[in-house]
């Protein structure tokens, strides 16, 4: 007996957080299925200790370990150890967003002289791509080995008036681990149709590790002068406000905590922080965009985009009522950094615009590195 039992723990499940390190390179495992459809989870592995697991069912990273500064990986990654879980409730947990991440005002724009209307899944606004986003959808999935690094190249397309939008979408999106422990991400599109396109991704990272408390004292850099204010429901005014003397003052790297809960109009809308920052520098260019180091664990993760905005999200609407991977999800237990065009683009004529016309090509790239600190 006991020693059946023995066996039974040896064959453990493979989504088992403790299990040992896999061999750099990729694997790939049966997941379960999404409506008939086999989905499948792909572990990509490193020399360094890093890993990462996700899936094809909504593109969703479901596990992120990184090594902490005395070189033990932990999960950084808040999600769900099994895929009911996503399929059951998920704010997002590490999801892919689209087709239009961030918001859409009243959800409807108009574009060309047409009007479009989506689903209003948020109040009376459009949240993260509607009822059944590209979160939601089974993605082909490549692995693939290169010298160096290893990944997963995920491709959709998303039917012309999915969700109500114009256009069909041909997309391939492929999430790579470097030998430099960097989570590199490449988001590529066309369309038949001119439509919006704001692709994202929606790790909730916690770099304490998952389960060791909110992340109020992990420190932010944020390389943005500006910030998209919005209204009540955290659709942008189209003011594009400076930092400066605000809560939202990342420049110089601050607790997230710090300011969270200051007497602050905007504060008060986000519940804490939830609200599009505008990076310097050069859209299209890959820059620093955000820098954030937990002084406990040591870990550090850097932000490097392409994109103009980032959303910054401390997880105000997590309220322990969502448990996964044995841990209730309390509230600010973890954040985002989405890196996207502003929200409402298509409704605001100032912001750079969303619009992806025949002919043209939607290239978008982030890089999440990680190190410890010195
Ligand atoms: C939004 C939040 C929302 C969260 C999960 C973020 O991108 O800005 O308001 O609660 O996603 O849906």
């Amino acid at each position: 007996m006991l020693s059946l039992l023995l066996m039974a723990s040896c064959t453990g499940a493979p989504d088992d957080a403790e299990a040992p390190e896999p061999a750099p390179g990729v694997q790939v495992a049966p997941f379960g299925e999404v409506d008939g459809v086999p989905v499948e989870l792909f572990t990509l592995a490193n020399a360094q200790g890093m890993e990462i697991r996700l899936t094809n069912y909504g593109g969703i990273v479901t596990h992120l370990f990184v090594p902490d500064a005395e070189g033990t990986p932990g999960d950084i990654a808040l999600g769900y150890d099994t895929l009911e879980g996503y399929l059951e409730q998920t704010p997002y947990f590490g999801s892919l967003i689209g087709r239009y991440g961030n918001r859409i005002g009243g959800a409807s724009f108009t574009l060309d002289g047409e009007t479009w209307t989506l689903a209003a899944n948020d109040g009376p606004n459009h949240l993260h791509g509607g009822e059944r986003g590209f979160d939601k959808v089974v993605w082909a999935a490549e692995p693939f080995e290169e010298t160096g690094r290893r990944g997963v190249r995920l491709a959709y397309t998303s039917p012309d008036g999915e969700e109500g939008y114009p256009g069909t979408l041909d997309m391939e999106v492929t999430y790579t681990l470097t030998d430099e422990n960097a989570f590199e991400i490449d988001y590529h599109a066309t369309t038949d149709k001119a439509t919006p396109v704001n692709l994202t991704q929606h790790t909730y990272f916690n770099l304490a590790g998952v389960g060791n408390g909110d992340i109020l004292d992990h420190e932010l850099t944020l390389l943005a002068d500006r910030f998209t204010p919005g209204d009540e429901m955290l659709i942008p005014t189209g003011e594009l406000q400076p930092v400066e003397g605000t809560p939202f003052d990342f420049t110089e790297p601050t607790a997230i905590g710090a300011r969270i809960d200051a007497d602050d109009t905007q504060i008060a809308y986000g519940g804490g922080y939830d609200h599009n920052f505008v990076l310097n520098g050069e859209a299209g260019a890959l820059r620093l965009a955000a820098r954030v180091a937990d002084p406990v664990s040591g870990r550090v993760m850097e932000v490097h985009t392409t994109e103009p905005g980032i959303q910054f999200y401390t997880g105000n609407f997590l309220d322990g009522s969502i448990t996964g991977k044995g841990v209730s999800y309390e509230r600010r237990s973890g954040f985002c950094l989405e890196t996207q065009h502003f929200p409402d683009s298509p409704n605001q004529n100032a912001f750079p615009s969303t619009i992806l016309r025949p002919g043209e090509a939607y290239t978008s790239r982030t890089v999440y590195s990680f190190d410890v600190l010195p």
